[in-house]
């Protein structure tokens, strides 16, 4: 076993680190940055199609629902389609309205998640065209979708997700610039220009996870909290959803994640000196508001705990960690950002003498509902 964990203590720990390799196997055969190209074969017979949809809807559980709300944010960006994120199990038991113009895509690292299962059934039998993103070749939900992009990220054992997430986000990445492509709300040189950062991605990841022992320090201040909440804006809250459900998962602390701007619509009354607060304050379009939203916690004794870009000074002077990444546009931000956080719960729930790689009530697939 020692012998399939490659030298790491744990599968998940392994799974962390395979992120650069595994993201560079997603995009393989896939971005051309000097021609500014995205080729998606597996969705290239639906490439008409996708010039005339009214709305896509993606469907997911767990982190893959966390990957898709980063899709919809991407995909609205560049491609200009209206998106909604479904959790699976909620969607199959409403009476959504699908017609045959919409594009329902399906997120699931395993491909055999009975919920998201019956949600694609539904959709189907609505009239929809049903893309899959699925990292198991030759699981169910493939077989049971139109078409898809599969994230080749390679066998996830961990049962908390961490490379299959941030190879679904790599494709949906692909698939928001290859629909902006095919819509043409987009141009080559901005293509060129994304493209170009988006293949440098797996080198900002290896830098994030020079990390590790500051991150292991910071996993020591905070060990024995009992709760924590994870804050983030923009495209950095889906970030702050998944860490705080890596830290559920695997560290059995109560964690939450929150749009930061929320903080003052209810859970700033849970802040004392004893919750740490975990922010997303990279440097993008909502740097400012975050920061402001960092003071609010230090003014109630919060302990804040920021992952900020490479060379923040601003941060700095109030948090009580800070967590460095290299810089990158907002779009790419969460394959980024959300490398530390899956550091961080990782060594919390080691700390803690946690079963990492099987937490204690959960299973790698549900397949049951
Ligand atoms: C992730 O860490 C979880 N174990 C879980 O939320 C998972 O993402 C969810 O069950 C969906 O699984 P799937 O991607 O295989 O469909």
């Amino acid at each position: 076993e020692m012998l399939e964990k490659g030298g790491f203590d744990h599968f998940m720990l392994k799974e962390i680190y395979e992120q650069p390799r595994s993201i560079k196997d997603c995009m393989r055969g896939r971005i051309y940055p000097e021609e500014g190209k995205v080729q998606l074969g597996g969705i290239k017979e639906f490439a008409e199609k996708l010039k005339n949809i009214d709305r896509i809807i993606i469907v997911a559980c767990g982190t893959s629902w966390h990957a898709g709300l980063v899709g919809e944010y991407l995909i609205e960006e560049y491609a200009r389609i209206p998106v909604e994120v479904e959790y699976a199990s909620e969607f199959r038991y409403r009476n959504p309205i699908i017609t045959e113009k919409d594009v329902v895509i399906a997120i699931s690292q395993s491909g055999e998640t009975a919920d998201t299962m019956a949600a694609i059934e539904m959709a189907k039998e609505r009239g929809a065209t049903i893309f899959g993103i699925c990292n198991v070749a030759g699981a169910s939900i493939p077989r049971l979708t139109h078409a898809g992009v599969y994230t080749h990220a390679g066998p996830e054992i961990g049962v908390a997700s961490t490379k299959a997430f941030t190879a679904q986000v790599t494709v949906l990445t692909l698939m928001a610039f290859y629909m902006a492509q095919q819509k043409g709300t987009i141009t080559t040189s901005k293509l060129i220009e994304l493209l170009t950062e988006l293949d440098n991605i797996p080198d900002k990841i290896q830098i994030a996870l020079e990390s590790n022992d500051l991150i292991k320090e910071v996993a020591e201040k905070i060990k024995d909290s009992t709760n924590c909440l994870f804050l983030g804006r923009g495209s950095g809250f889906p970030v702050a959803l998944e860490g705080a459900l890596k830290l559920k998962e695997i560290s059995y602390i109560h964690a939450e994640g929150y749009p930061a701007a929320e903080m003052k619509h209810g859970p700033i009354a849970l802040i004392d000196e004893e919750m740490p607060v975990v922010f997303i304050a990279t440097q993008n379009s909502s740097y400012e508001k975050v920061i402001s939203n960092i003071q609010e916690v230090k003014a109630r004794k919060g302990k804040v705990i920021a992952i900020v870009t490479q060379g923040d000074t601003e941060v700095k002077k109030m948090a009580d960690y800070c967590i460095e990444i290299p810089d990158a546009n907002e779009a790419f931000l969460p394959l980024i950002a959300t490398i530390p956080l899956q550091l961080l719960s990782y060594h919390i729930a080691v700390m803690r003498g946690c079963n990492v790689d099987q937490p204690r009530n959960l299973a790698k697939s549900v397949t049951v509902e």
